[in-house]
Formats: structure tokens, C-alpha cells, sequence
């Protein structure tokens, strides 16, 4: 896969993708990152990129040409869709990173200051992506974690095979705690059906784990599945267990 990143900061952008398994990926030439700064496209004798809002109100715009420019090398080099980083853009998630691993070139377009000029967008942007309903001051950030999530269900990118189908969000279930050496910390045990070496248990247990979380912490994930009868069975028996638990405690 070539990920193109149109950005002021490309430093910022390489330097993070030099660790963990952006690195690996490109070490093993399953990535390919491209860096396109939009100041080796400005015309103006300062490399100025940026201007004055029309109408008025705070910060800078990015200007259109400069960073039509730098999209243009990058569509020269590597191609596929062109995605803006914004808060106004689709809500960037699991299975978005899952279509986006599919494909063989992206560009991906970070903005700074108060945004970029309309047209620009219109004639150059294909989707409009968001990680969250926060604001960052720049896309650079936005883009690392698009970059990571991606990147990381690239076959062969992490080392153990079977870990991204294991992941949280893979079966749109929050994940299973997670526990390893020693076997007890500060007087708190691993749980025992971990230490039994039953798969059939331990895969259960999980499952219920992954139920039950989801269902504490983020309900309307489950809302959106179809729980499997067995599923269905094991949340329930969370539930129960749950509720013998808080009452053993009392209020
Ligand atoms: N740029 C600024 N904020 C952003 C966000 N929440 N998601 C993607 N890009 C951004």
C-alpha cells in the first residue's frame, strides 16, 4: 500500500511512522509513505500558503494553489482517493479502516490553521474524514492514526497473524481484559478459567468478558449487532453475575 500525506509538517508525519508498526510495515515494504508539503508548491516569493478569511473573523485559510499543487505530485506518484482530515468529515472507524486497508494508494490531505478554501475542497477532495467530534489544530495527527489503524490489517504488518482478527471492534464488540505474569499483583489473581488451559472456557470466558464490557461501557455498540443465541445467553449470565456481585457489596 502507498499512503501519500499532503502536509506543512511532513517531519511530524515521518517521525511518528518511524515507530511501532508503521515502521515495521514499511520495513517490510508493505508501506510505502509519501510526504508532499504544500510550501514547495507556493508561488509567492515568502512560500506563503495561507491567507485572510474573506468575511471576515479569526486565523488563516489554506490557499487553494499550493496545496492543489502538492496534490497533484502526489497524484503523479501514488494516486487513489483523496481524503481531507476534518471535524466536519464522516465518522473514521473500525470497519472504515477495514474498506481502507483494501486499497492499494490514498492520499490523505492535513489541514492547519482554520481550515482550507472551499474550492479546493470541491475540486480536489474525494471523501471528508474525521477521527472524533473534537478539533485538533491540524490534521497531522488525525492522519497518524488514520495511518496506524490502517496499516496495522495489513497482512503480515503485525506478528502474530491471528491478533488483528482478535482485536476490539473486530466482531464490533468492545475487547476481553488481558492479563499476563505474575499470577498475582497486589493481592488480585488472574482468573482462575485463564490458568486452566481449557480453550473452550477461555475462548467462553472472552466472549463473555467482550459482552459484558461492551455492554457496561458502550451500549450502543451492542444496540447495532445481532447477538447469536449463545451470545445472548453469555451477556445474560454477565448480567446476573453482575447484579449478585453489586448486591454482595451493597450500596
Ligand atoms: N483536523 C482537526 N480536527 C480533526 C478531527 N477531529 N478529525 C480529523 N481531522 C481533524
Amino acid at each position: 500500500m502507498r499512503i501519500d500525506v499532503v502536509t506543512l509538517f511532513p517531519g511530524m508525519v515521518r517521525d511518528a511512522c518511524g515507530w511501532g508498526i508503521p515502521r515495521i510495515a514499511q520495513e517490510k515494504g508493505l508501506l510505502e509513505l509519501g510526504l508532499w508539503n504544500p510550501r514547495d508548491y507556493a508561488q509567492d516569493r515568502n512560500r506563503r500558503v495561507d491567507d485572510r478569511p474573506y468575511g471576515g473573523g479569526p486565523g488563516m485559510v489554506m490557499q487553494v494553489q499550493p496545496v492543489h499543487d502538492a496534490i497533484q505530485a502526489a497524484r503523479a506518484r501514488g494516486g487513489g482517493p483523496v481524503i481531507y482530515l476534518s471535524p466536519q468529515g464522516r465518522r473514521f472507524d473500525q470497519s472504515a479502516a477495514r474498506h481502507f486497508a483494501q486499497l492499494p494508494h490514498m492520499i490523505l490531505l492535513a489541514g492547519r490553521y482554520e481550515g482550507i478554501d472551499e474550492r479546493l475542497i470541491e475540486r480536489d477532495v474525494d471523501e471528508e474524514w474525521s477521527i472524533g467530534d473534537y478539533v485538533l489544530s491540524g490534521g497531522e495527527p488525525a492522519a497518524l492514526v488514520w495511518i496506524d489503524a490502517v496499516t496495522r490489517l495489513l497482512p503480515g504488518a503485525l506478528g502474530d497473524g491471528a491478533s488483528a482478527q482478535q482485536d476490539s471492534f473486530m466482531d464490533g464488540l468492545l475487547d476481553y481484559p488481558h492479563y499476563s505474569r505474575p499470577e498475582v499483583v497486589d493481592g488480585k489473581a488472574v482468573p482462575d478459567v485463564l490458568l486452566g488451559g481449557n480453550h473452550a472456557d477461555i475462548e467462553r470466558w472472552r466472549m463473555k468478558q467482550s459482552l459484558g464490557r461492551t455492554w457496561k461501557r458502550r451500549p450502543d455498540l451492542l444496540e447495532r449487532l445481532r447477538l447469536s443465541d449463545a451470545q445472548q445467553a453469555l451477556l445474560e449470565e454477565y448480567i446476573r453475575e453482575q447484579q449478585t456481585t453489586d448486591s454482595d457489596q451493597g450500596p
